[in-house]
């Protein structure tokens, strides 16, 4: 039985060539999963998921938080880091180890061995949830990849280029996988489309990304 299944599902890759400087690890976040969905409930009581609102005035599907020295927000003012939580008025829970070792370790894989993270958007995906093709260019160097972790139900992860225009490439993200990307593809668009409906055992009835950056 097992023999017949393996046969006929080849094993995914362990790693995966996204773009020039984009890579795709397979499974790299599993060692780390207790410890971060730990770390992930005592950010979370201190710094709440919440909807944010973009300039444009529109609530996002995706709740999102933050870790680290400084934090990813959006409002009717516009994108910027900022070290203090806007909706405690204190700063952001500091990054936890196991979310540094893990980034740390997936960026050496992917060749950004002097990559060390100071902020962390943690993304909140629920059923139905989406995230628009986008580029992050809010971090100050661009020399620093974007490491990001994917933990909780499957997802399609569209990773485009430069323009946004340009063609996309789809690639499934499971529980567990790290996409990394920097160098000649650190700007190019990416975006999640609509979370399908489903229930993780051990994450639950949504997808959690946790997207580390260098951004002050
Ligand atoms: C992001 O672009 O910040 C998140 C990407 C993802 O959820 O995989
Ligand atoms: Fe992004």
């Amino acid at each position: 039985m097992h023999d017949l299944f393996d046969a006929l599902v080849p094993p995914m890759p362990a790693a995966e060539a996204m773009a020039e400087g984009a890579m795709l690890l397979r499974g790299t976040a599993l060692a780390y999963e207790t410890d971060l969905l730990a770390a992930l409930g005592d950010i979370t009581a201190r710094s709440p998921f919440r909807h944010m609102v973009t300039p444009g005035g529109f609530t996002m599907s995706v709740a999102m938080t933050n870790c680290g020295a400084a934090g990813w927000v959006t409002d009717r003012t516009g994108y910027r880091y900022d070290r203090n939580d806007p909706q405690t008025g204190r700063p952001w829970p500091g990054m936890p180890e196991c979310f540094l070792a893990l980034s740390v370790e997936a960026a050496t894989a992917a060749g950004y061995p002097a990559f060390r993270p100071d902020a962390c958007l943690i993304n909140r995906y629920e059923p139905g949830a989406r995230l628009s093709l986008h580029q992050d260019r809010n971090e100050r160097d661009f020399a620093n990849p974007i490491v990001s972790v994917s933990l909780g139900l499957p997802a399609t992860f569209q990773f485009g280029g430069l323009k946004r225009t340009d063609p996309v490439k789809k690639f499934a993200l499971r529980h567990g996988d790290v996409a990394i990307w920097g160098g000649p593809s650190r700007l190019f668009h990416h975006g999640v489309p609509e979370l399908k409906d489903g229930m993780h055992e051990t994450v639950g009835r949504m997808r959690i990304n946790l997207t580390f950056r260098g951004a002050l």
